[in-house]
């Protein structure tokens, strides 16, 4: 898989190790920066990274920053990105059999290495179950349309 991941300071720490275990996996890494700790603003990170996914030159996206909150409140308003901020497994699981979410928020300094491991593994090998999800994904990117003006009008 190709993913794109992106951090801030906050964020940093993590992603050294985070890069090097996807690419043992064998997957494709962009590494959208920052290339050191020095303290930046994580909506630059987060835009690369959303756009990326956005234009399928990405499969996926992963996001660390403090709490992971701001990547996520950044990454979806870019259209086409369905992005997270989660802290367990299983909602990651549940991120993608039932949001097809496509961009992942993690935190840095709240969840460690081992835990956000183990989110990444759910994010990347869990399928979208499709069915009943799908309606209601296609009904959260409506939202992206400028057309559509809201449900009851
Ligand atoms: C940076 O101090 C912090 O605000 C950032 O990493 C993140 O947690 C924002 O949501």
């Amino acid at each position: 898989m190709k993913i794109a991941i992106g951090s801030d300071h906050a964020g940093f720490i993590q992603k050294p190790d985070i890069i090097a275990w996807l690419k043992e996996q064998g997957h494709t890494v962009i590494d959208c920066g920052p290339k050191t700790d020095d303290r930046c603003d994580y909506p630059d990170f987060a835009d690369k990274v959303a756009r990326l996914v956005a234009s399928n030159q990405a499969d996926r996206g992963i996001l660390i920053c403090g709490t992971g909150i701001g990547m996520a409140l950044c990454a979806d308003k870019v259209a086409g990105v369905r992005a997270a901020c989660l802290q367990t497994p299983q909602f990651a699981h549940l991120f993608r059999e039932h949001n097809n979410g496509n961009v992942l928020c993690l935190s840095g300094r709240f969840v460690s290495l081992e835990t956000n491991k183990e989110i990444i593994t759910e994010f990347l090998t869990t399928e979208f179950a499709g069915g009943r999800h799908s309606g209601r994904v296609d009904k959260i990117m409506r939202e992206d349309d400028d057309q559509f003006c809201g449900v009851d009008c």
